[in-house]
């Protein structure tokens, strides 16, 4: 009985136990040669770092945050080698702290103001995104309406929000955006929410973009995980179904079964970058799997949003080898980067995911296009905030609105074309 007693209070405290993120330090590593890339590249096998950003630019730092008990061992490495780093945030958990309570603050005054359950002055709950989408399907029922797409793996529904003008035309071609595959990526859930205003709300404006397109949304694939971030463990990346008693989650972006596992995911159920027991584990990907099929030959233009690093990336994911439609997509992501330039002077880099950032198989983009067949597919990497994941609230509007703007221009010269 006393065993019992002792085994429960153990678990409960495993599952209360929250990431304080005390004395966690952020890192920028800048490599000055292919050699230190190398080595960065090696470093980031070691679960003990996480690697917010690893981009394969020269010109670009590397971004990673270390625990207390592991710095020492690793600031004697990036010496050992003569790697300069640069330490940009020494306490991370006591900036998360404050960034918390500014979140938290904002919310609640959005309640109490708002017509509607979320503001882009905050980061929002998954329960206030899907009553969301309810108040707008409820506001606008002849251009708007709400799916339960599926649940998630801690039963959470999963919903998809399918916006038309209204014209009652059916069987037209289809846009598909998602966002949230990555939990700790906040301001990607707020970018879809954005995308689902604008075209809402701000009809009379942008019905040209719903003409000959029905959009199809899904702001939160990975709501377990959107969720645990925001009551646990804020950099969680994962899926939660448990894996072993000791690690949860699989990456759900390495988990599609196209040259499932070949590259850049890991078969350690620990790591960030766990690519699942098998293809399709996860029941959140299994669902974007069969709403994606759902949509062959209607489906245009596939949209991911993730953070971080301002970059428009299409297939493949798998291999530096270049489909052969690459250049339509190139146009469609260039069309984005320019209209983002021109309006704020933010520079996105495009150019296939593999060649641009690293090689990663089983990716959402690589299935829509080599399964699915959309003829274009692009992950939208936003800017960054914060040290990366965490933009403060007062940067959300500006950053979402730019996101906007190009993927407005992506959306028009998909129209063009199809
Ligand atoms: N940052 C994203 C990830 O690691 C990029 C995905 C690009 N697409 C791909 N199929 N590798 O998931
Ligand atoms: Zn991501």
């Amino acid at each position: 009985m006393l065993k019992l007693f002792a085994a429960v209070l153990l678990l409960a405290g495993v599952a209360l136990a929250v990431d304080n993120y005390d004395g966690y330090k952020i890192y920028d590593i800048t490599a000055r040669n292919a050699f230190e890339k190398q080595f960065l590249l090696r470093l980031s096998g070691n679960e003990a770092y996480d690697f917010f950003d690893l981009p394969r630019s020269l010109d670009a730092a590397s971004r990673v945050m270390v625990k207390p008990e592991d710095q020492e061992g690793f600031e004697h490495l990036l010496e050992k080698y003569n790697v300069n780093y640069l330490v940009i945030n020494e306490n991370f958990g006591e900036s998360l702290r404050k960034e918390q309570e500014e979140n938290q603050s904002q919310r609640l005054m959005n309640l109490r103001s708002a017509g509607r359950s979320v503001s882009f002055k905050a980061f929002h709950r998954h329960a206030e995104i899907n009553a969301y989408l309810d108040e707008l399907a409820a506001a606008y029922p002849s251009r708007v309406s709400v799916q339960v797409a599926g649940k998630s793996y801690e039963n959470r529904d999963i919903k998809t929000i399918t916006i038309t003008n209204g014209d009652g035309k059916t069987g037209k071609n289809v846009i598909f955006l998602d966002a949230g595959i990555h939990a700790r990526e906040w301001i990607a859930h707020a970018g879809a929410l954005y995308v689902i205003h604008q075209l809402a709300e701000n009809f009379a404006v942008n019905s040209d973009l719903l003409k000959n397109f029905d959009w199809v949304i899904l702001p939160v694939v990975n709501p377990d995980g959107y969720e645990y971030s925001h009551t646990t463990t804020r950099m969680w990346r994962k899926t939660r179904k448990p894996i072993s008693s000791a690690c949860y989650g699989t990456d759900a972006n390495r988990n599609f079964d196209f040259h499932w596992g070949e590259v850049g995911a890991s078969s350690y159920s620990c790591s960030d970058t766990f690519k699942g027991e098998t293809a399709f584990s996860e029941p959140e990907t299994q669902l974007i799997r069969d709403l994606l099929l759902s949509l062959t030959g209607r489906g245009k233009f596939y949209l991911t949003l993730h953070s971080y690093g301002n970059y428009l990336l299409y297939p493949w994911g798998w291999t530096s080898a270049l489909p052969s439609s690459w250049r339509d997509n190139d146009e469609v992501a260039q069309a984005g980067a320019d209209a983002i330039k021109s309006a704020t002077g933010t520079k996105y880099t495009v150019g296939s995911s593999t060649n641009v950032l690293y090689a990663a198989a089983g990716g959402s983009d690589d299935y829509a296009f080599g399964v699915a067949n959309f003829p274009v597919s692009i992950t939208m990497e936003l800017p960054a905030g914060g040290t990366g994941f965490n933009p403060s609230t007062s940067q959300i509007e500006g950053f979402v609105s730019e996101t906007w703007v190009g993927i407005k221009a992506m959306a028009q010269k998909v129209a063009e074309k199809y």
